[in-house]
């Protein structure tokens, strides 16, 4: 008894060491966010995002199929560009507790063009996130956003800036649009009310790195536990 403890105990505690050092490595690539990052939208790089007023906004234009065009572009004049996004639409009336709904689309039609992006299944959905494809300094961004089928309501975007890999502004509110995907006219139009939630979200890192950690969690625990049974079984 006294043996299997002794053997079990550094094995926890290099499990342990060793799941946290992988989730810190997780997230914050430069071929766009992870799917670890689609809860608190926020990059793991290690500071804190910034909480002043961002200098970037996302602009939702109602297009006449109900479908969004969004623009992602610099709105400062001491910042002029950006390496990385991610985007997700939120019924507006759920608040803070909502999840991401609707589909970003890669269908090019019109000008200007769908800039090329990356697409995350967040939280079981499909394509329910864009992320960006490098982190080459972008002027602006243009993404297509399709409506669930028969949605009607107000919708937000929230969207995380990444300026660098030290400084970034995390769920930055667009103007509430009002989709109504049920109906074909064009009585929908969008307003200027502003979202009930914060403009700036201080998510603390530490959850950042607790949510990327479980992420490869199960696999490493699998190997460990096999190597604990195989000590255990050949100390018998
Ligand atoms: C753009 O920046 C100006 C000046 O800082 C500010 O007044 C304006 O509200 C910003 N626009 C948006 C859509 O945030
Ligand atoms: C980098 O991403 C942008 C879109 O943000 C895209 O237009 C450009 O072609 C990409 N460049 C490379 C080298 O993949
Ligand atoms: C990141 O961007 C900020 C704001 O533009 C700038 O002050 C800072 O020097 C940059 N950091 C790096 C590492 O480039």
């Amino acid at each position: 008894m006294s043996f299997r403890k002794i053997v079990a105990s550094p094995v926890i505690c290099l499990y342990i060491l060793f799941t946290f050092s992988i989730g810190n490595q997780v997230s914050g690539t430069p071929i766009g966010a992870p799917a670890a990052a689609c809860g608190t939208m926020t990059p793991d790089h290690g500071v804190p995002p910034q909480t002043s007023a961002s200098p970037y906004v996302t602009i939702p234009t109602l297009m006449p199929d109900e479908s969004v065009r969004l623009t992602l572009l610099v709105n400062s004049t001491g910042i002029l560009t950006f390496k990385g996004f991610l985007v997700m639409a939120f019924d507006n009336s759920l608040g803070d507790t909502a999840t991401p709904i609707g589909t970003f689309s890669e269908i090019v039609e019109g000008t200007p063009a769908i800039t090329p992006a990356n697409y995350l299944n967040c939280l079981s959905g499909s394509k329910n996130a864009a992320t960006h494809t490098n982190n080459t300094e972008k002027v602006i961004v243009n993404l297509l956003w399709v409506p669930p089928s028969g949605f009607d309501g107000n919708v937000v975007f929230k969207t995380t800036f990444v300026r660098n890999v030290t400084t970034f502004w995390v769920k930055t509110l667009s103007d509430v649009i009002s989709v109504s995907s049920t109906t074909n006219t064009t009585t929908s139009s969008t307003t200027t009310t502003p979202s009930t939630t914060p403009s700036i979200t201080t998510t603390p890192l530490t959850t950042t790195t607790a949510a990327g950690a479980p992420q490869l969690a199960p696999w490493i625990g699998t190997i460990f536990l096999a190597l604990v049974t195989f000590m255990l079984a050949s100390s018998a």
